[in-house]
């Protein structure tokens, strides 16, 4: 028993989690709006949109360049957030999605299987003619080119700008639609899409739960909202042995 039992109706079939950057920070990877997080060193609108990429690609390039070999440094892992909620996917026996806002590939590495990245992903980039997806690990610039189009065009990086549609939202809409536990990880709630999923789950008859670090932008709309480190709070929640006994 820990003190989830006592805040979280047990016999769950259908769960949904999402993920934000605070469950990559304890793996070393900084989040977005901390006052030493990337948007306090980097100008939105100048990394992460459209019209940034437009004015002055090189600079979009090396920011993104420099995600790409920070996450590949040898210090970065999995930390026991992510690698307990692969462990319970692997022992759930109903579905379960992991939709992470997150472009690291920390997820996959500790065994996650069913995940969406709705903001894209650091390792990959695509042809700015096709849309076909590469999988990256070295630099990009303006002169890294295609493999699909004769002749090859230009790349770019796999990351859902501020404007941009994310990806894979019919999918996740249809699994909110069904879910009868939304679970939200360390993120701030700000940016939408994602922060109107737990209202949306909730609207369809989902227990809400928020695992946070801060008091997020859209706290009040969690039926359950506990603050603390993704690495403490996540395994007690996703304990798959918790989880049996109250399924049982
Ligand atoms: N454990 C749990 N939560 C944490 C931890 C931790 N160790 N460290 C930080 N947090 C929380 C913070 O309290 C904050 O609320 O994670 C949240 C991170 O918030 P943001 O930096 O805003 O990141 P996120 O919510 O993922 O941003 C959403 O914004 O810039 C875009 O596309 C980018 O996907 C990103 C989106």
């Amino acid at each position: 028993m820990n003190e989830f039992n006592t805040i979280i109706p047990s016999g769950y079939n259908n769960i949904v989690v999402l993920t934000g950057a605070g469950i990559s920070a304890e793996s070393g990877i900084k989040t977005f709006r901390a006052s030493d997080g990337l948007w306090e060193q980097h100008r939105i609108e100048d990394v992460a949109t459209p019209e940034g990429f437009a004015a002055n690609p090189q600079q979009v390039y090396r920011f993104y360049n420099q995600r790409r070999q920070h996450l590949l440094g040898h210090q970065i892992k999995p930390n026991a957030a992510h690698i307990a909620l692969a462990e319970f996917e692997r022992s759930f026996k109903g579905h379960f999605l992991l939709v992470t806002q997150n472009i690291d590939n920390l997820h996959e590495r500790a065994g996650s299987q069913n995940v969406l990245h709705m903001h894209g992903e650091l390792l990959k980039s695509r042809c700015i003619q096709s849309g076909q997806l590469l999988e990256t690990i070295r630099d990009i610039d303006d002169q890294s080119r295609c493999q699909c189009c004769n002749p090859a065009k230009g790349i770019r990086p796999h990351i859902v700008w501020f404007g941009e549609m994310p990806l894979f939202m019919q999918q996740i809409e249809q699994a909110l639609s069904q879910a009868d536990l939304f679970v939200s990880i360390g993120t701030s709630g700000n940016v939408y899409p994602a922060a109107g999923f737990a209202a949306q789950a909730g609207l369809f008859g989902a227990t809400t739960l928020e695992l946070n670090l801060d008091t997020s932008a859209n706290q009040s709309v969690f039926d359950y909202s506990v603050q603390g480190r993704a690495t403490e709070l996540v395994p007690q929640f996703f304990n798959p042995h918790t989880f049996t006994e109250q399924k049982g």
